[in-house]
């Protein structure tokens, strides 16, 4: 369980990685609804990430996007001296402003492609992304191809190693699958939301399935019990439609709430905390899962990365889990 390969032959990364989301700090569309989740601190971020390297983290996946620009600046601070160590996923298809911290529209078009890769490329300080990711999860399968044969060039040039998308439609993954060098999809998984078919594709096609959300946005971690909100500037506290683990205000949707409880001591059996329960059951889901959790604290990564040494859940865990949220 303690590695999983990019493709069928591809990158070897450990089983659990890192999502820098969180860590970009505030940003908002252009109407001011927060995209990021509140205000951070970079040194506590870079301590985190420092922490995850000396626990055997090695993959960390951001995007250009995340805090406009600068996830990926503390993401390149923090692994500086360690480049050749890791495996550094990012996306890219959403235009946005760095001075103004906003997001602008998504753009999928391949000359976009080359200028964002430039520019993940200049804030992560590094002369190639291992795993160039399309971020714009329902794109148009027709432009969606071209977008892929653009990667084909970049990884001709040597700027990236592979690609893969971020969407949870199998059926755009497996376009994405008939490049040479795609060796991943990202898709949302976790307990309260398995993805039985994307999950079938990746053995049938050997990618990797990165899992984005692995904790449902901190739902699965017990932190956000009866009283407990998100923030200012925190997205849970304003959920846009997608969002369904938090309600307005930023309290759990008391519906998945009930879920969480209801599995609670099964994930929690055997000495885990409920965010490795989480990470475990993934592992325990398929040979092919890379949870991605996100962290704001060193405390935080060290619980996530800690998830490891438990590895997964017995299968008798998981269909119990199963039966019980059926
Ligand atoms: N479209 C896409 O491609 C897409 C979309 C979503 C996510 N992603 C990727 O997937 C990564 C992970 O997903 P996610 O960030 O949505 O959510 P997640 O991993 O399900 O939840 C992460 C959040 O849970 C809380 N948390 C984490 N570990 C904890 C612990 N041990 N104890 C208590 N609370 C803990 C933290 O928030 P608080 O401390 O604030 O509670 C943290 O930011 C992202 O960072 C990003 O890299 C990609």
């Amino acid at each position: 369980m303690r590695n999983r390969t990019l493709g069928r032959d591809g990158t070897e990364v450990g089983a659990l990685g890192f999502g820098c989301w969180a860590i970009g700090g505030e940003w908002a569309d252009r109407d001011g609804n927060p995209l990021g989740w509140g205000a951070v601190d970079d040194e506590e971020s870079v301590a985190a990430i420092r922490l995850a390297l000396d626990l055997g983290v090695t993959f960390f996946d951001t995007a250009d996007v995340y805090g406009a620009g600068h996830s990926e600046r503390v993401l390149a601070r923090a692994l500086a001296g360690n480049r050749d160590d890791v495996v550094i996923a990012t996306k890219w298809g959403n235009r946005f402003d760095e001075r103004a911290r906003t997001l602008i529209a998504g753009d999928s078009s391949p000359a976009y492609a080359r200028e964002a890769l430039i520019g993940s490329l200049r804030r992560l300080g590094t002369d190639r992304i291992d795993l160039y990711q399309l971020h714009l999860s329902d794109a148009p399968l027709d432009e969606a191809a071209e977008l892929r044969e653009a990667c084909e060039e970049f990884v001709a040039e040597g700027l990236i190693l592979a690609y893969a998308w971020s969407t949870d439609d199998p059926v755009r993954a497996a376009l994405f699958a008939e490049g040479a060098h795609c060796v991943a999809v990202q898709h949302a998984c976790n307990v309260l939301q398995d993805a039985p078919e994307m999950l079938a594709l990746c053995a049938d096609q050997g990618l990797a399935s990165i899992n984005r959300s692995p904790l449902a946005m901190g739902l699965l971690t017990g932190a956000y019990g009866p009283g407990r909100r998100g923030g200012a500037g925190d997205i849970r506290a304003t959920p846009p439609a997608w969002l369904q683990w938090f309600g307005a205000g930023g309290a759990a949707a008391p519906e998945w709430a009930a879920r969480v409880d209801a599995v609670r001591e099964i994930l929690t059996a055997d000495g885990r905390t409920l965010a490795q329960g989480a990470l475990g059951w993934l592992w325990a889901r398929s040979p092919h899962t890379v949870p991605i959790p996100g962290f704001r604290t060193v405390a935080q990564a060290e619980e996530n990365a800690g998830a490891m040494a438990h590895g997964p859940l017995r299968d008798e865990q998981v269909a119990e889990i199963g039966a019980l949220l059926a």
